[in-house]
């Protein structure tokens, strides 16, 4: 449910359907996500929280419904287009240039945001900018002293966190996170919640993760999706005591352990 007392939302879904033939994998979703917040999708396997993931990013069209970013129609943009205006991703699967080193991987998003009719002009003057943005990035992730090593030489964590890297160097408002924790060493996993946690002081962040603890611990509001839908929506004190979402997600399966209220 969209909370009608929320002000200013960054993003704006309403009515967003995806159907794969006879599945409706998000079915009639609307929410509003609030600029600078942490916003953490969460719910059973198969709910829909990837594609609904994919269609604020682009990856996949939706069916019907409308995606607004502030004032603008952003529902049928491609993902290119979507990094331009300020909408960035990681993946449920790691996805970086594993032959290049992360200087390279960071280099080569910083450029994908420039509009290709930028491409041809102030070449210097842009290539400082994307050095800059380059630079800038591999600080946030905490990579730059890892700069010329090998995206696919680092561990397992460490790639996650070039990924992360690499959407920022795309200068994101908005930061799309498909389950950062996934496959994570519990170090690992200390050290990327460090890293969100700075950059939610600067950007709105909308993450899936099946990782309860860091849902309750670190989101200032959670959306429960079930069978494509939106069960509940509010702050993780609203959803530990909400009966509905007990019953359908919380109380069940391998995450109730962090879940517990
Ligand atoms: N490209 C596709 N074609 C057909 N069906 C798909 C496609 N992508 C997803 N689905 C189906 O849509 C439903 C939702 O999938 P989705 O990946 O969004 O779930 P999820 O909530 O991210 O699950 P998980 O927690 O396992 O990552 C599932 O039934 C899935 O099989
Ligand atoms: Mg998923």
């Amino acid at each position: 449910m969209t909370d009608p007392t929320m002000r200013d939302p960054i993003l704006s879904i309403k009515g967003l359907t995806k159907r794969f033939g006879a599945l409706a994998a998000v079915d009639d979703v609307f929410l509003d996500f609030a600029s600078g917040e942490t916003h953490a999708i969460i719910g059973p396997n198969g709910a829909g929280k990837t594609t609904l993931i994919n269609l604020l990013s682009g990856d996949l069209p939706p069916t019907t419904g409308t995606i607004h970013l502030l004032d603008r129609d952003v529902t049928a943009l491609a993902p290119d287009r979507k990094s331009q205006l300020g909408i960035g991703r990681t993946y449920q699967k790691t996805n970086i240039f594993p032959d290049e080193t992360c200087f390279q991987n960071c280099w080569l998003a910083a450029q994908s945001r420039l509009p290709s009719s930028m491409r041809f002009f102030r070449r210097a003057h842009r290539r400082a900018d994307i050095r800059a943005a380059t630079e800038r990035a591999l600080a946030l992730c905490n990579l730059d002293a890892r700069a010329d090593v090998i995206a696919g030489h680092l561990s397992y964590g460490e790639q996650r966190q070039l990924e992360i890297g690499m959407t920022l160097a795309t200068d994101p408002k908005i930061l799309l996170l498909d389950e950062p924790l996934a496959g994570m060493s519990a170090e690992e996993s200390v050290r990327t919640m460090a890293l969100l946690t700075s950059l939610a002081e600067n950007l709105t962040l909308i993450l899936i993760e099946h990782d309860m603890d860091m849902v309750f611990a670190f989101a200032q509001t959670i959306t429960v999706m079930v069978n494509g839908q939106v069960l509940e929506t509010g702050t993780p004190a609203q959803i530990r005591a909400s009966a509905a979402v007990r019953d359908a997600y919380l109380g069940h399966g391998p995450t109730e352990q962090g879940a517990t209220p």
